[in-house]
């Protein structure tokens, strides 16, 4: 019994240097959210023991119960508050966002909302290989918005710190939204007046077309950045402030959408309560087999791991470019974006202070690891967000588990896998447990539906 609870303890020790490693060499942040999440993942500890307890494809020994647990949304813990964004859990802007996001009135010609490519009957995705407006495709694949909350960085490339911040960038993006702040604050300070002054106070005047122009922005087509210079940087600071408000609004209805229980979850639960005839009725045997390779000979947890599968952090995983496309750069690029960002945690528009921004100020900038890696999606409803990957470049998991038994060079960069060389019959039973992951999405029900005034 000592040996055992020494084991136990040995196994945290070891679970707190292997944390601290990753938080000093910048692979992991050390930001609450993903913190939160990080905590959870490393704490397996159990006994030790090697015995599995029943036997079959559904026998699992002490370990391998621990991790199974690890990766259950029971273990999924409440979202901490973002410090940057003071009106993230305020009913009022979630409800104000929740209007937002399905409104086409944040685009000039009325045609794009949010909700245009992170539909919700595809899991907030498209179905696209890439997001595509107007007949022009952007250079990434939509990703879904469940459960992002919990991420430390935001966008495939993390060259957004908060989801405020993020929500902010589709609206000035000419193949997105194609608008521009000066024209979003003055849409949403006429349609929602009186919502947006009960959460942010008196609206400015924005009337006077001398020192507003209709259309105005730093970024963007060149009529409104020529406006946008031409404007006192008071003036400017007026509408960055009621813009930046806008994202707080739709990252708070955002922050709602949360992934649901999935009959893997249930699984989980009747492994740690060493129910065979429950284990039995949930997972066949193939779906058992598939949970094994997930954390065993596959390795998958190395990179999706935790309730969200996924560590939040970026990869570089040797994917083939799409015929016709450049090299992506991926987190190398985004480290530089974020930090240049007006609107990140460490700006004037942020209401956390500078110690809160842990993620930001300990950021890691440079670095081989970071060429062409991109961030760890997760892998709940994997069955429903195809196709997949940053460049949308497969088209259904069979692709997905090819490249992975595979795995070719990185070029350039250094890819971080290794070959699996699966048989078909693994690889197939790695897919069938990926399917055991589908629920909807978990969220208010009314805030699952485009909001009553837009129907
Ligand atoms: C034209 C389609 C399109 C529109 C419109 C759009 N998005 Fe996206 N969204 C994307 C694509 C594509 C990406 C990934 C881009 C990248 O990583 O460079 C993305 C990424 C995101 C992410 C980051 C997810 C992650 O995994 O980090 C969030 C959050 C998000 N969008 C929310 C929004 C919100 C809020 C709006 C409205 C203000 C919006 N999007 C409008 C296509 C769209
Ligand atoms: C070294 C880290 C790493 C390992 C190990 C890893 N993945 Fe991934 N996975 C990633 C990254 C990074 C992406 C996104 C890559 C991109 O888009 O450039 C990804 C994407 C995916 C996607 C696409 C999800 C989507 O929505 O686009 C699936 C499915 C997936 N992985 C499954 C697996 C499975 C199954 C295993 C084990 C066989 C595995 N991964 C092992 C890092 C990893």
């Amino acid at each position: 019994m000592r040996r055992i609870v020494f084991f136990g303890a040995a196994l945290v020790l070891v679970a707190l240097v292997i944390a601290g490693a990753l938080v000093s060499t910048g692979v992991v942040g050390a930001g609450s959210a993903g913190a939160t999440l990080r905590s959870i993942v490393l704490f397996f500890g159990d006994g030790g023991s090697s015995q599995p307890v029943g036997s079959g494809p559904h026998g699992w020994t002490a370990s391998e119960r621990g991790l199974i647990a690890s990766l259950s949304i029971d273990r999924l813990p409440p979202l901490p508050p973002d410090p940057s964004n003071a009106f993230g859990d305020d009913p009022d802007a979630v409800s104000l966002g929740h209007a937002l996001f399905f409104d086409s009135g944040l685009s000039p010609d009325g045609t794009v909302s949010c909700s245009t490519c992170h539909m919700l009957e595809n899991y907030f995705t498209d179905g696209k290989v890439r997001a595509n407006v107007r007949g022009v495709d952007t250079p990434r694949h939509t990703p879904t918005i469940v459960g992002i909350a919990f991420s430390d960085w935001f966008y495939w490339d993390g060259r957004k710190d908060s989801q405020w911040a993020q929500a902010l960038a589709p609206q000035e993006a000419a193949i997105e939204h194609g608008g521009n702040r000066m024209a979003h604050a003055r849409y949403v300070l006429d349609s929602y007046r009186s919502q947006y002054e009960a959460l942010f106070g008196p609206a400015p005047d924005l009337s006077d077309a001398g020192r507003f122009p209709p259309n105005a922005a730093p970024l963007g087509d060149e009529a409104a950045q020529a406006a946008w210079a031409g404007m006192t940087g008071v003036d400017q600071e007026t509408v960055n402030r009621v813009f930046a408000n806008i994202g707080k609004s739709i990252a708070a209805y955002s922050r709602k959408i949360m992934p649901g229980r999935s009959r893997f979850d249930d699984y989980a639960a009747a492994v740690l309560a060493n129910d065979q005839d429950r284990m039995t009725d949930l997972f066949s045997a193939e779906e058992a087999e598939g949970l094994r390779l997930f954390f065993g000979d596959g390795q998958c947890t190395d990179c999706h791991n935790g309730p969200l599968f996924t560590n939040g952090t970026f990869h570089n995983i040797g994917l083939p470019f799409p015929v016709g496309s450049k090299f992506d750069q991926g987190r190398s690029l985004g480290t530089q974006q974020v930090v240049e960002d007006d609107f990140n945690c460490l700006g004037r528009y942020s209401d956390a202070s500078a110690e809160e921004c842990v993620e930001l100020r300990f950021i890691k900038l440079k670095g081989e690891e970071l060429v062409g890696a991109f961030k760890v999606p997760s892998l709940r409803n994997a069955a429903n967000t195809a196709p997949y990957m940053h460049n949308g470049n497969f088209a259904d998991l069979e692709a997905v588990i090819r490249h992975y038994n595979h795995a070719p060079p990185a070029f350039p960069g250094h890819s971080d896998l290794v070959p699996l060389a699966l048989t078909e019959a693994q690889s197939a039973a790695l897919i069938a447990f990926l399917l055991t992951l589908s629920a909807p999405p978990d969220a208010p029900p009314d805030l699952l539906r485009p909001p009553e005034s837009s129907e």
